[in-house]
């Protein structure tokens, strides 16, 4: 069973418009859609609709905790996996846990209204890592899913804590995460990371040119510890710097939600790993499995046959990383006269 943690759940909110959305102005909605939500809780979503066993451990507060217990619960969870905590400041507001509200208007384009979320607070913290270490001692657990932003309170080491927990029990850890938590993260050797292009580079502090920049910069945080690097580029698709070799891969692009695709990559890549498939299967499958999560409407409802039949049009090749000569440079320049 794949153990994905949240740490920063969410009751995601999706209104509806039938028109435009008008700063100032008061709108009808047509229609609202609330469920569980936090990038790791939509990995564990999508894993389970492709037919691959996945628990959710997370702390959770008040009523709007409450509402996300009874939404994993109600798609097929573990409410006993979900870690209650008390420690919490008023500040964090009244129904405990945080919401996002996504107000899609008539033309599909979505606004989004993140809440701050709960501060965990120390206690929460050891009691999230209490409850991750009696998962893992059940021996159940054949890979964790790090994935999302950090609530307030919460050291940015706190990632690397679980992988290094997870690898006293003999597990491997998949991260996505960016910034200080996915800098901290990588002296624990975690398996995999997975940033999106605009993370790596917020994280590098610079822009990155190119699938050979790209791929560059991958091999930079393998040196810092990673594993393996998937960096995903939105339709552009991905550069995977992995043990087997350097690939860019990429799919049709497909227009609709991308919200949650990341996730669906990550959901594909984790059930790769499980089932030892070989890097070029997982990367189409990755490449496949988000490419239908864009298409679909709801983050984490991913049409596993939609995946099956976009797979076939994804373009897998290999990188040449090797630094041309100047002999090279000096030929590729004269060929341009
Ligand atoms: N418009 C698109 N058409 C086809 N495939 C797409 C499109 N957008 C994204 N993808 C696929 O989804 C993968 C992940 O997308 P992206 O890089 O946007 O992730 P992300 O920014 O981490 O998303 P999120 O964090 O919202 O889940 C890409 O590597 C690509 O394979
Ligand atoms: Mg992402």
């Amino acid at each position: 069973v794949l153990l994905c943690v949240c740490l920063n759940p969410a009751v995601d909110v999706t209104y509806r418009l039938p028109g435009p959305l008008a700063p100032g102005g008061s709108h009808r909605i047509a229609s609202v859609r609330e469920q569980p939500g936090g990038k790791a809780i939509n990995v564990a979503r999508v894993l389970r609709g492709l037919g691959e066993p996945a628990r959710v451990l997370a702390p959770v507060t008040g009523r709007n905790g409450e509402t996300v217990r009874a939404g994993l619960v109600a798609e097929g969870f573990d409410g006993a996996d979900l870690v209650d905590v008390v420690d919490v400041p008023e500040a964090a507001g009244p129904g405990g846990t945080r919401r996002t509200v996504t107000v899609v208007a008539g033309a599909g384009e979505a606004t989004v209204l993140n809440e701050p979320g709960p501060v965990l607070g120390e206690g929460g913290v050891s009691a999230v890592l209490e409850r991750f270490e009696a998962l893992l001692g059940g021996g159940t657990i054949t890979l964790v899913v790090l994935a999302g932003s950090l609530p307030p309170g919460v050291p940015v080491e706190v990632y690397a804590t679980l992988v290094r927990i997870a690898h006293r029990y003999g597990v491997e850890t998949f991260v996505d995460a960016e910034g200080p938590p996915l800098r901290a993260v990588l002296a624990a050797r975690p398996a995999l990371v997975k940033p999106n292009l605009a993370e790596l580079e917020a994280t590098l502090g610079r822009r990155l040119d190119g699938p050979v920049e790209i791929a560059a910069a991958a091999l930079g945080l393998r040196s810092e510890g990673a594993g393996e690097v998937v960096v995903s580029c939105g339709r552009d698709g991905l550069v995977a710097v992995t043990g087997a070799g350097v690939w860019r891969a990429a799919g049709p692009a497909v227009t609709g939600n991308p919200t949650g695709a990341g996730d669906a990559l990550h959901a594909a890549l984790a059930r790769g790993a499980v089932r030892g498939q070989d890097w070029p299967d997982r990367l189409r499958d990755g490449v496949a499995v988000s490419a239908a999560a864009v298409a679909a409407p709801v983050a984490g409802e991913v049409d596993p046959e939609l995946a099956g039949r976009l797979r076939g049009s994804v373009r897998l090749e290999p990188l040449d990383l090797s630094v041309p000569t100047m002999e090279e440079v000096t030929r590729a320049a004269g060929a341009d006269r």
